[in-house]
């Protein structure tokens, strides 16, 4: 089910480690990243479009998890970067990250977030909105700079997801409505200004999604805008960039495509849309985030107090909870685990996993068949990689977790775990 072995003592392996060691070395919480997976993932995506000569971009959105090692690995890769942030955009400037091949995206840019990218020269700016488009015109002048875009609209899809992540409807906060008439004004205005170069259209229908019918869609959806603005406002598009959020697996009831897959099923639509308009073939930009890192993670936890009802249920608690993890507590995401120190055992039992959080709903884990617990044992959650660390919070005042590499047989501590002091040092005194 997941991509991880298991030793001969029994123990659960990370890219060779044993998880155990690692555990007692880094101590946990601890997030342990396979980092062949990492590369493993981003190449089925650019592998795919390079090995059909497609001109495209794969951008890690690095909202699933934004770190200097990260970002150096998608570098390695040739991946380019989606940030959404100033603080995403610091990191990866940081990590040293080609600018060109940065884009950048939000649905309430600040000024500070569109100068720094104009001072940077990244690659391009998502259009989400009129109120952007002002700003960056006005920054673009003052400096004397270009700017390349996408713009973002909303095709009306609905990806089969869950309801909080569904960004692609069109009671949506995010980009313009492709139909009300918000889109066309929106590159009409676009193109009265020099600065800007208008590269294409931009939009993202979703995460977690398993079946290639929405991108499908999609792209359909695109191609009747783009052959409409192409004899009306003679625009054409260089660009066409289709969001990231293709699904992956957290438990057995996930059946998630591979990933080669979902950019094949792209690739065929925008041809045969091609064809059918008549038109120039777009590079094709993705985005994706989950499925580049979250396979690649999981979340080593010790185990403590255990609470028997009986005929009821046994809870067992972790180390962390929503404080590392909040996806259970915010979306009902569910997991899959194992015990690192006794993977194989057969004697088992069905206990629920919950957070250390003073709140009722930090649960990780309902009703999970694990060998018998003993405390001290070592809890390893899979597929923890994308929105674990990057949503994680100081709720309880629990410090953030550290996060370790694995690859070719070494650990590489690339986030160091929190301390006390790190968590009160801006805290002012009022003595
Ligand atoms: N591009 C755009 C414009 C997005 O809004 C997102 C995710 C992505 C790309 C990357 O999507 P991915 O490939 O990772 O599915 N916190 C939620 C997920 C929120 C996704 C938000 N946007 C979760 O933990 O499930």
């Amino acid at each position: 089910l997941h991509p991880f072995n298991v030793n001969a003592q029994g123990h659960l392996t990370i890219g060779g480690l044993d998880s155990i060691e690692l555990a007692n070395k880094y101590g946990t919480p601890l997030f342990v990243y396979d980092v062949e997976k990492i590369r493993q993932n981003a190449r089925a995506f650019v592998d795919t479009f390079r090995e059909q000569g497609i001109k495209a971009q794969v951008a890690y959105a690095s909202k699933a998890f934004s770190s200097i090692a990260m970002i150096q690995v998608a570098k390695q890769e040739n991946l380019s970067l989606d940030v959404v942030s100033q603080g995403e955009l610091y990191t990866a400037l940081k990590a040293d990250f080609p600018v060109e091949k940065i884009h950048m995206h939000g649905n309430n840019k600040s000024i500070e977030e569109i100068e720094m990218a104009v001072e940077h020269d990244i690659g391009c700016i998502v259009i989400d909105n009129f109120y952007e488009i002002d700003l960056l015109a006005k920054t673009l002048q003052d400096r004397q700079k270009e700017m390349n875009v996408l713009i973002r609209v909303t095709p009306g899809i609905e990806a089969h997801t869950h309801d909080y992540i569904l960004t692609g409807n069109e009671d949506s906060k995010f980009g313009f409505d492709l139909s009300n008439g918000q889109a066309e004004e929106a590159i009409q205005k676009l193109m009265n200004i020099n600065s800007i170069h208008i590269l294409g259209l931009h939009c993202h229908i979703g995460s977690q999604i398993f079946e290639t019918d929405g991108f499908t869609m999609a792209v359909e959806r695109l191609f009747q805008t783009l052959s409409d603005w192409k004899s009306r406002f003679q625009f054409e598009s260089e660009v066409l960039n289709l969001g990231g959020g293709f699904g992956i697996r957290y438990t057995k009831d996930d059946d998630p495509l591979p990933l080669s897959i979902y950019v094949q099923s792209l690739i065929d639509t925008v041809k045969k849309q091609v064809q059918t308009y008549r038109m120039e073939f777009p590079e094709i930009w993705i985005e994706p985030g989950r499925s580049i890192v979250g396979d690649a993670g999981l979340t080593l936890y010790t185990l403590g107090s255990v609470k028997d009802i009986p005929n009821v249920r046994k809870y067992v608690s972790v180390d962390g909870g929503m404080t590392d993890n909040l996806r259970p507590a915010l979306y009902n995401a569910e997991y899959d685990a194992v015990i690192a120190n006794n993977v194989y055992s057969k004697n088992k039992e069905e206990v629920s996993v919950a957070g250390k959080c003073c709140e009722s709903g930090d649960m990780l884990i309902w009703n999970i068949e694990l060998p018998i617990v003993k405390n001290n044992d070592i809890l390893a959650v899979f597929s923890t990689g994308a929105y674990g660390y990057s949503m994680s919070n100081h709720y309880n005042r629990f410090p953030k977790a550290a996060v370790v590499f694995v690859e070719s047989g070494q650990d590489k501590l690339v986030i160091k775990r929190e301390s006390f002091e790190d968590m009160v040092q801006n805290d002012l005194s009022y003595e």
